[in-house]
């Protein structure tokens, strides 16, 4: 499928670039910026390149560059801040440090007679506040290429080699504060690249159903259900594309769930035609497991190993062989876990399961189904819709791996488990009454390892202090807090003092992320 490859040199923004792209209904992918590429498979349908920004210089040891052959085809290009400075310096030009960063808002200026009739800035007017964030500026600009705009501080933000089609723009168009972001990577896709407008829903629904059944048709699959939006639509789509007596489902109780979680899940995946589903109650596994354990990585690394030992001794029991593992991977797990990109960013948490043994094991067996792999999780809501799965479900906030685990700082016990579970359903079911849960990304509870003091009636209470956490986001990658309005978040307060007497006080996280991240371990 034609398509626009963005080479990935390490900016936090590459991934914005993708799914713009995408939104627009153009297909992109994104792969590490110094690949080595070839016309048959790399370069196969790509109709246009964006160079990404990146945590480099362009005189760094160490600054990614494209492989050369991106030159030698007739490919257009769009260099994006340090790609507009990959792209100068390649062809012989240089940048300088600016000495202040340019950084945030700052107005474009251009006039359409420097720009060509097809350019990035075809039908938009003459200047706009563009998203600035950079320290080093163009200084000399080899006669190919012309500058197009300028930024208020008078350093280009924009240049063309018109013949060529190569584009360079010193701002972030990904960005949403950016003015005309979308207008320019439109143009660059549509006019530039002449890519058509094709990337939808009933396209990669049929895409991945011809993919499902040339892997595993008449095969036995497993996949491991939480309840989460993405394993579901996994369930969903094979239960649609394959026959339902080769598909194993099984869904492990950790203890660390939220309220009803097991019950809601095992309902709705009957009802989804599942014919072999396995609910193991493994709860007291896991509190033993991580009893005594305080360290936020030590607990993931337990209840990932758990998990795998639990579903291999489920599945032997079974006697399925040779099955295929399917998962409910996003583009973004591949990218963050540095299969995809991201091999230049550093590791925060061990989120995904992307590189778990048996995954691996599968992977490298190529007896790994990963159907949603291609997709952003804004598309993978789409694909549940068109598979009938209800707003329930598809607007369900995320939930961690790990569970509730990760939202009990310090030691985990069933104790702590119960308490949290009831004060994070109390949270959740006000927000839904009072209409706010579709506003919010994602929202939850933290049980802390602080006692502080009270009283309820006359009496002296010793209560937990639980943080509600509710943040606003896109993708997870970045996040602002969510502004309540103040009887909202006052009621929902009292409600859970009155109703949960371990609790004796609550706060609200106003951190955003970064520099803080969604949850607390
Ligand atoms: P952070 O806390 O890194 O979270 O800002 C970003 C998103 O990822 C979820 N998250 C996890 N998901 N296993 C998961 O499957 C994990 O260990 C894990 N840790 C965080 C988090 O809930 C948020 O949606």
């Amino acid at each position: 499928m034609e398509k626009i490859l963005i080479l990935d040199f390490g900016s936090q923004t590459t991934q914005l670039i993708g799914r713009r792209i995408r939104e627009l209904g153009y297909f992109s992918e994104i792969i590490p910026g110094d690949s080595r590429l070839t016309k048959d498979t790399t370069l196969k349908d790509v109709k246009g390149i964006i160079f990404s920004g990146s945590p480099f210089s362009v005189y760094n040891s160490r600054a990614p560059r494209p492989d050369k052959l991106v030159y030698k085809s007739s490919i257009p290009i769009l260099g994006i801040c340090y790609g507009l400075q990959r792209l100068i310096t390649d062809f012989g030009g240089s940048v300088a440090s600016i000495g202040k960063k340019e950084y945030g808002l700052s107005r474009i200026l251009y006039t359409h007679s420097n720009t060509s009739n097809k350019g990035l800035f075809t039908g938009l007017d003459e200047g706009f506040n563009s998203w600035m964030s950079h320290g080093d500026a163009l200084t000399n600009i080899p006669s190919v290429f012309k500058v197009t705009a300028v930024s208020e501080h008078k350093h280009p933000a924009a240049v063309e080699w018109k013949d060529r089609k190569y584009f360079g723009i010193q701002f972030h168009p990904e960005v949403t504060h950016c003015e005309n972001g979308d207008k320019i990577l439109d143009n660059f896709a549509g006019s530039v690249c002449g890519l058509k407008r094709e990337w939808n829903v009933d396209l990669y629904y049929t895409r991945l159903y011809n993919e499902i059944r040339r892997k595993a048709a008449n095969k036995n699959v497993l996949l491991l259900v939480s309840g989460g939006v993405d394993s579901t639509v996994v369930a969903a789509m094979l239960l649609k594309t394959l026959n339902p007596s080769n598909i194993f489902l099984m869904y492990i109780d950790t203890g660390l769930m939220r309220k009803n979680e097991t019950e809601e899940v095992s309902g709705l995946l009957k009802g989804l035609g599942a014919k072999n589903l396995y609910i193991i109650d493994a709860s007291d596994k896991f509190y033993g497991a991580l009893k005594g354990v305080t360290d936020p990585e030590e607990k993931r690394k337990i209840i990932g190993d758990l998990f795998v030992s639990i579903q291999s001794e489920k599945t032997s029991k079974l006697g399925i062989n040779n099955f295929l593992l399917a998962q409910g991977t996003l583009y973004t797990d591949m990218i963050e876990s540095g299969k995809g990109v991201g091999n230049k960013a550093q590791v925060i948490k061990s989120h995904h399961n992307v590189r778990a043994p048996l995954i691996e094991e599968k992977r490298h067996q190529g007896l790994l189904i990963e159907p949603l792999s291609i997709l952003y999780k804004d598309e993978v809501r789409n694909l549940g819709k068109k598979l009938g799965l209800s707003a329930d479900v598809i607007y369900r906030h995320p939930f961690p791996g790990p569970g509730l685990a990760v939202r009990i700082l310090g030691e985990v016990t069933k104790e702590k488990c119960d308490i949290l579970r009831e004060a994070d359903y109390i949270f959740i079911d006000e927000l839904k009454k009072r209409k706010l849960y579709r506003d919010i990304w994602q929202a939850f509870a933290v049980l802390l390892p602080v006692h502080s003091v009270g009283v309820a009636g006359d009496i002296r209470r010793y209560g937990y202090v639980l943080a509600l956490r509710a943040i606003i986001s896109k993708d997870g990658m970045t996040a602002s807090v969510y502004p309540f309005k103040s009887d909202d978040i006052l009621d929902i307060s009292v409600k859970i003092t009155n109703n949960i007497q371990e609790i004796g006080r609550v706060v609200y996280d106003i951190s955003s992320k970064p520099p803080a991240t969604i949850e607390w371990e």
